[in-house]
């Protein structure tokens, strides 16, 4: 009798969960890239309110007149999602893989070395550092894309500079993006060692070098982004100028998108 099934099921479970693990650290990688440019991008915030919504307008104005205003904006945004769906679905696969594999946990205690803790804690904090993320992530784009939650004062469509001013006033609005920034660093840390690690990048002596790119991005990525709420919490910065000041200077500033704000037809 000719044996089947057993060896290629097995088979198909290890390319899926090979799959899984290069998909999860792409993702996560790209990721990475848009966070580094995010934070670079707020540092325009030093610049000055009609520099900062000035680079606002400019990323929406890129590659007009191929795409309308904001398209540019919009095909981020649906690579954001996609790289997120993937991230988290390849997250989920690996866990309920993990789980199945460990059955009743009765391996646990067999080997209850350093490293042995040092996984198992470094594993936690990946997940409920990417259930905060996840969160992070809704209460963000509520607070500053859609406008829908609006702590410390009126947001305004285009008004970037002011809306961030207002929110970073309330010390609570500072602790949620302190407690996010320090779960996405703990995140990024753990996460570039272990996607560089899935892709191979790891043998001998590049292990310190990983070590160090995975610090760097991560606190680099923290230091960076904590510095504008930072600076408004402790009023670094100037307030935001009163409409009759900023309009006149932030239309003759944006040039022909100024069509787009309804503000800029009064003057
Ligand atoms: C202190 C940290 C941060 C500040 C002050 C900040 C500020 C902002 C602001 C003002 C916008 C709107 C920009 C605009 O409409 O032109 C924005 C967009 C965005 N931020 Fe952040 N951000 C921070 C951290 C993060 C982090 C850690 C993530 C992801 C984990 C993130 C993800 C996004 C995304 C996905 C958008 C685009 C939303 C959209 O318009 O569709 N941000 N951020």
């Amino acid at each position: 009798m000719v044996k089947t099934s057993a060896p290629p099921k097995k088979k198909a479970a290890y390319t899926t969960t090979v799959f899984m693990k290069r998909l999860m650290a792409w993702s996560g990688i790209i990721f990475i890239v848009y966070l580094l440019l995010h934070a670079y991008g707020n540092t325009h915030y030093f610049q000055g309110e009609i520099a900062y919504d000035h680079y606002a307008v400019w990323l929406r104005t890129l590659l007009e007149p191929l795409l309308p205003y904001g398209g540019m904006l919009w095909i981020l945004r649906v690579v954001l999602v996609a790289l997120l769906l993937a991230h988290v679905i390849s997250a989920f696969h690996l866990w309920f893989r993990n789980r199945k594999a460990r059955g009743t946990d009765k391996y646990e205690v067999k080997k209850p070395g350093a490293d042995y803790f040092a996984s198992r804690y470094a594993m936690r904090t990946m997940r409920w550092g990417g259930v905060i993320l996840l969160l992070f992530i809704i209460w963000h784009i509520l607070q500053f894309t859609t406008l829908t939650l609006t702590p410390g004062g009126e947001y305004v469509h285009g008004r970037a500079y002011a809306n961030m001013y207002y929110g970073f006033q309330l010390w609570w609005v500072y602790l949620i993006y302190l407690v996010a920034l320090t779960a996405l660093c703990l995140h990024v840390w753990h996460g570039v060692w272990s996607a560089l690690q899935t892709l191979g990048a790891t043998r001998g002596n590049t292990i310190p070098l990983i070590r160090l790119i995975a610090f760097i991005v991560a606190f680099g990525l923290f230091l960076v982004f904590m510095s504008v709420p930072t600076a408004i919490l402790f009023g670094w910065v100037d307030a935001p100028m009163a409409a009759a000041d900023y309009y006149p200077q932030f239309c003759d500033a944006i040039g022909s998108a100024s069509e787009q704000f309804a503000h800029c037809a009064a003057y």
